[in-house]
């Protein structure tokens, strides 16, 4: 009899792998929905929607969608429903005298993480950092914890709070993708990582596997693995994925961990009209090299966006090799760009119904992983999705 979580799993692959024509394809690059010959009323659904009731639909993507008419929105809901974890006994909230030197929001989420192990005399800490998560559960346990961390600097800093705070934390220069990383994998210390990415806690999971060793985790960043296309990590992810022929390039999964904590209003204020533009210069190009296909332009960092419309198509043209004529209508695609771009908003709104449900697919993938090691595995949250939409918690022992 399939665990509940491989229940879920294989659900779970049957509806990503069906409606993959719909939740796949980034809308920016397209004038047209590719799927909306297939589904015309949907499409026509959705860029009629007023911008209040879209605003709504992308805080709340299952709360009472007219997407239903469409698409399984209540089983996408019912299948994404994570509970929180319980906190462990005798484990008293962290003091916040132990927060300095750590931002805000990473402390609690350190606190919230914390909450979920049980005491231990011993930890190892994947992917450290400065050893922020380490060095909290040093001081709570009393316990030795060893952190892996590749970035000198990350290593020595840390190691000096460690000192100053009497923390029993060594931290070690190490690559953990490396062979020797395996040498610190000893039974007997409980294996955390705090949001590391992609291939990263893959090796991690394997490994946890392999040694049967007890492992607290919260992944991150799944699109971030050198495969350019996904490779399951469990049996049951290589059956199903064959099963229902779903292949998942690797610029796929960034959907699963697509931006969902609300920015400062600048900020986005600012990521709009970047994104306008964009669009804007994309219907710019594409008259006139001739050719209707997108034409990926390298990203800005924030606050170096040009002061208007034309600065910004001339350097998009200049990354491009593209030589612009003397006379333009900035206008004309300017507002071209404006009116792409509310599309694309609107028809995002499809791809918000399959983010969640993707990112638990590849958390059960790791999860089943360790069962099918013959560990007991269990998932929940660790804290509200507010602090990260990361917040997804693995456990297996
Ligand atoms: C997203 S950060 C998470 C750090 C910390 N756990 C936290 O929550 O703040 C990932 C960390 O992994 C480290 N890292 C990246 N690649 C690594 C590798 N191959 N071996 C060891 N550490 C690595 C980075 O330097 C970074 O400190």
């Amino acid at each position: 009899m399939p665990s509940a979580y491989a229940q879920r799993f294989a659900r779970l692959t049957e509806l990503l792998a069906h409606w993959q024509p719909l939740w796949a394809p980034e809308p920016f690059r397209y004038r047209r929905a590719p799927w909306g010959a297939a589904f015309p009323a949907l499409e026509a659904w959705l860029l009629g929607l007023d911008e209040a009731e879209r605003e709504r639909l992308e805080a709340a993507p299952f709360a009472a969608s007219r997407l239903a008419d469409w698409l399984p929105v209540a089983e996408l809901a019912a299948l994404s429903e994570v509970a929180p974890l319980p906190e462990a006994a005798g484990t008293p909230p962290l003091p916040e005298a132990w927060a300095t030197h750590v931002g805000g929001r990473k402390w609690a989420q350190i606190g919230a993480f914390a909450a979920r192990l049980a005491p231990a005399p011993a930890y190892l800490e994947w992917c450290a950092g400065k050893g922020h998560l380490g060095r909290a559960l040093a001081r709570r346990d009393n316990a030795r914890v060893i952190g892996l961390e590749w970035q000198a600097s990350l290593c020595q800093a840390g190691q000096a709070l460690a000192e100053a705070q009497g923390a029993d934390l060594s931290l070690h220069e190490q690559d953990v993708m490396a062979d020797s990383a395996a040498d610190w994998l000893t039974p007997g210390r409980q294996l955390v990582a705090l949001h590391a990415c992609g291939d990263l806690h893959g090796r991690l999971v394997r490994r946890a596997a392999e040694g049967r060793l007890p492992l607290t985790l919260a992944p991150c960043c799944y699109q971030r693995t050198a495969e350019t296309s996904y490779r399951p990590l469990s049996r049951q992810g290589e059956r199903a994925m064959a099963e229902h022929g779903l292949a998942l390039p690797r610029e796929q999964l960034a959907l699963a961990v697509q931006e969902t904590v609300t920015a400062p209003r600048q900020v986005r204020l600012s990521r709009a009209r970047a994104n306008a533009w964009r669009l804007g210069f994309d219907e710019l190009q594409r008259e006139l090299r001739g050719e209707d296909r997108y034409l990926p332009v390298p990203s800005l960092a924030y606050g170096r966006l040009p002061d208007d419309f034309a600065g910004f198509c001339r350097w998009a043209a200049a990354e491009k090799g593209l030589s612009l004529p003397p006379h333009l209508d900035w206008a004309r695609f300017e507002a071209a760009g404006a009116t792409r771009q509310a599309r694309v908003e609107r028809l995002e709104l499809v791809r918000h119904l399959f983010r969640r449900p993707l990112e638990l697919w590849l958390v059960l993938d790791r999860l089943l992983c360790l069962e099918e090691a013959g560990m007991a595995v269990r998932l929940g949250t660790f804290c509200e999705r507010s602090l990260t939409p990361r917040n997804l918690l693995i456990q297996a022992r």
